[in-house]
């Protein structure tokens, strides 16, 4: 079962083990809460996208988790980036991603961060305002620049996950209405330190049923050729990221492959080059959260998993009532229990697993919540004055710290 999630994922000799590490070993070393990520698991994903769309340019979404050692990783996999900010951007090109590799959404960019892409050189920005058109034309003209676009287009489409990360639908605060985007385009194509040349779109994240992506390149590729016809060379089709993962024991991975069956047909007739940003479906599964049991709490009807790991360490439970399965570290025999799993965190909505059937564990026992590689670390925070957690890379028996654990001085320095 535990393969299902990650092939690297197994118990050897009743002990958890990641990318042939030793699970208990990693915790006992460098302390809990912990972050593991398999580096095969990740390079697998990479190249299962490449296969799966051998022509596309594949930019990793940065914002899953934003590691750069993880970056290098997609950077080595010939991956480039997708980024929503400036720090974003510092880490990709700390990692080595060629600036020709990085595409830049978001609906908010700054000055700072405007000039500091456009100075890069970056591939291409995915505007997603008339305004935001205006001041990167301004920019780009003090610089003696031209910045290459695209703009990012809102196909309208439900992609069926979490309100909180749809992101395609008409009342979403990100793109433009793909019905009136010729305005845009148009608007864009007489500004002359803007080269158009790209359409974007980005619908959501954890889909996995694949149909919306359909529907949504549909729209995307008559767009292209509306604007084709009008005298814009559309050089790149970007269609975001968001192929889902398996969260619980019944639900599949989706493979690149399945989206590759879904969008590659649509896109077949158009000229320009398919731009993907994948960020969990390449590391949500290669890494997992590792905490340990600090009290159990028999409360009559309710029992409690009391962990060091809290919502400022993985808040995804606690924002989107997420279910990340968790298992003992130990493997040994012991009755299922049906339990809440909390952290240290002084709110209730700091769980991590709610009324779960699940297999009781002892006080100072090390558990592994899956999962946990992608929107886990990168959503961290200090809340409660809670250092960040640690990061190991793992890869086949082989580990190292790829960021340390903060202390107390390191978070309040001033
Ligand atoms: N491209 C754009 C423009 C995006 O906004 C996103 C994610 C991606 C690519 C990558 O999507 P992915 O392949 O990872 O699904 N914090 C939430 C997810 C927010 C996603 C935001 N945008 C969570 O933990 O589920």
């Amino acid at each position: 079962m535990l393969a299902e999630y990650n092939p690297y994922l197994e118990y050897k000799d009743g002990n958890l083990y990641l990318d042939g590490v030793s699970l208990k070993a990693l915790a006992e070393e460098f302390g809990t809460p912990l972050y593991v990520y398999s580096a095969s698991y990740i390079r697998d994903r990479l190249r299962a996208y490449k296969k799966a769309f051998p022509d596309a340019l594949i930019c990793y979404a940065v914002k899953a988790n934003f590691n750069p050692h993880i970056i290098a990783i997609a950077k080595e996999e010939g991956a480039g980036a997708d980024i929503v900010s400036g720090g974003e951007l510092y880490a990709s090109l700390k990692a080595g991603v060629e600036p020709s590799k990085i595409v830049y959404a978001g609906v908010g960019k700054t000055i700072r961060e405007l000039e500091y892409a456009i100075e890069s050189d970056i591939l291409m920005f995915n505007v997603e305002s008339f305004m935001e058109l205006d001041v990167l034309n301004d920019i780009a003209g003090k610089l003696g620049k031209k910045a290459r676009i695209a703009i990012r287009v809102n196909p309208d489409v439900d992609p069926k996950t979490h309100h909180y990360i749809s992101t395609g639908m008409k009342k979403s605060k990100f793109g433009v209405d793909i019905k009136t985007a010729k305005k845009e385009y148009e608007y864009a194509g007489k500004l002359k330190n803007l080269q158009v040349i790209g359409i974007h779109c980005h619908i959501g994240s954890q889909i996995l049923d694949v149909s919306p992506y359909i529907e949504a390149a549909q729209k995307v590729v008559e767009l292209y050729h509306d604007l084709t016809r009008a005298g814009f060379e559309i050089q790149y089709l970007d269609l975001g990221g968001g192929l889902g993962i398996k969260y619980k024991p019944e639900q599949s991975n989706p493979e690149p492959a399945d989206l590759a069956e879904a969008i590659l047909p649509v896109v077949n007739n158009v000229e320009a080059k398919l731009i993907l940003e994948p960020g969990r479906s390449i590391v949500g599964n290669g890494g997992v959260l590792l905490t340990q049991v600090q009290f159990l709490k028999d409360k009559g009807h309710k029992h409690f998993i009391i962990v060091d790991a809290g919502m400022n360490d993985l808040v995804r439970p606690a924002m989107y009532e997420a279910y990340h399965h968790i298992v003992p570290v130990e493997k040994k025999e012991r009755p299922y229990i049906k339990t809440d799993v909390v952290g240290p965190v002084c709110e209730t909505g700091d769980f991590l697993a709610l009324d779960r059937e699940m297999l009781l564990v002892e006080r100072g026992e090390y558990l592994a919540v899956l999962s946990a590689g992608a929107y886990g670390f990168a959503m961290s925070s200090h809340y409660n004055l809670r250092p960040r957690a640690c990061e190991v890379l793992v890869e086949k028996g082989f580990y190292r710290v790829i960021r340390e654990r903060e202390d107390y001085s390191y978070i309040l320095r001033s």
